[in-house]
């Protein structure tokens, strides 16, 4: 049987952390209590002008591939989740592949779950490895989320930053990925969204991010506590040999309260969102990054990431270091 091991990691912030009060200082009305409280959050990243997905995620995919100890040239698969694409077309991953000067390669394509895009795009990898029909895979969140938000909608443009995330996929003969669950429900489209579009050479609808960030709070809890709970079930593991879980960084209060429906303390739980904000597809695999990076999360641990993101999209992968 064949499975599929993260190999390598990496992870790209733009520019300087923004902080609480920097946002303050640019005329948003809020205050870093307010945000710090409710959210978690201190500080994020926006990326300088000119500066696009395609861009972020070329930096963390070079930081994976060298953690892998491969070559672009090896990458035989290559997935971008964004919902922040430089371009209506060509994808995202196709430019990535370009940056990396991979020519005449394997499959490339993005792929859309919004914060749940990264989960998605590695389940997707895991099943084409598995399958046999590729050997590498190389998956990549990527945002900037900062060019869709509406700068004088503070219950929003406070909860967001720019970054990418990337992993390493590779065919193993020992397990790596062991359990994969995603779900979504279109009934709840309408709750998070960018309600826009272009057509006849003008934006059409509304180009920005609207939340009711009740509604998300409530669903996002119960979404991520019962999916990592199925992927344990599904991998046949208990509660008590998950090392780490990794989770979406949207709100340090969505993540506790998941944690704590898992019964999982938080020194289990890897949290970027104080720093980071919330970098949609690009937070699982940047946390992930981090935690590898820092020494945290190592070679024969056990983790699981989760994410949740517009759609409503869910899902959680367990996996073996
Ligand atoms: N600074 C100061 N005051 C603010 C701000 C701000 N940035 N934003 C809103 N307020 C005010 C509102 O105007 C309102 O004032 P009022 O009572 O005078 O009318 C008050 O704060 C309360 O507003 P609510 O929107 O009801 O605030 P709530 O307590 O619900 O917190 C929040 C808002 C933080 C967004 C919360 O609903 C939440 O965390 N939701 C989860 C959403 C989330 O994390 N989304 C991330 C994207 S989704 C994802 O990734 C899956």
């Amino acid at each position: 049987m064949i499975h599929a091991r993260i190999a390598g990691t990496g992870g790209y912030l733009p520019g300087e952390a923004v902080t609480n009060d920097d946002l303050v200082k640019r005329g948003i009305d809020t205050s870093d209590e307010w945000i710090a409280s409710r959210t978690g959050i201190r500080a994020r990243h926006f990326a300088p002008p000119g500066v696009t997905a395609s861009g972020l995620a070329l930096a963390a995919a070079r930081r994976a591939i060298e953690a892998a100890g491969c070559e672009a040239g090896d990458i035989d698969l290559l997935i971008v989740a964004t919902s922040t694409p430089d371009y209506i077309f060509p994808s995202t991953a196709t430019l990535v592949q370009a940056g990396l000067g991979i020519r005449n390669g394997g499959a490339a394509f993005d792929v859309q779950a919004v914060c749940c895009g990264f989960v998605y795009g590695l389940a997707v990898a895991e099943k084409f490895i598995a399958s046999g029909s590729h050997r590498r895979a190389l998956v990549i969140g990527a945002e900037v989320f900062s060019r869709i938000l509406d700068w004088s909608d503070r219950g929003t443009c406070v909860l967001f930053g720019d970054g990418a995330g990337a992993v390493v996929l590779e065919a193993s003969s020992t397990p790596g990925v062991r359990a994969v669950a995603l779900h979504a429900d279109g009934g709840h489209h309408a709750i998070l969204c960018v309600p826009g579009g272009v057509a006849d050479g003008k934006v059409t609808g509304d180009p920005f991010l609207r939340m009711d960030g009740q509604a998300v709070f409530k669903f996002a809890v119960k979404a991520l506590g019962d999916v990592a709970q199925e992927v344990a079930d599904l991998a046949g593991a208990p509660r008590a040999s998950i090392d780490w879980l990794v989770p979406h960084q949207a709100n340090i209060r969505i993540i506790q309260a998941t944690a704590r429906r898992l019964g999982l303390p938080m020194d289990k739980v890897v949290t970027t969102v104080e720093r980071h904000g919330n970098t949609s597809a690009a937070s699982v695999p940047l946390a992930l990054d981090c935690a590898v990076r820092d020494g945290r999360i190592r070679a024969g641990q056990r983790v699981v990431i989760e994410g949740v993101g517009g759609g409503f999209t869910w899902g959680a992968a367990l996996i073996d270091f």
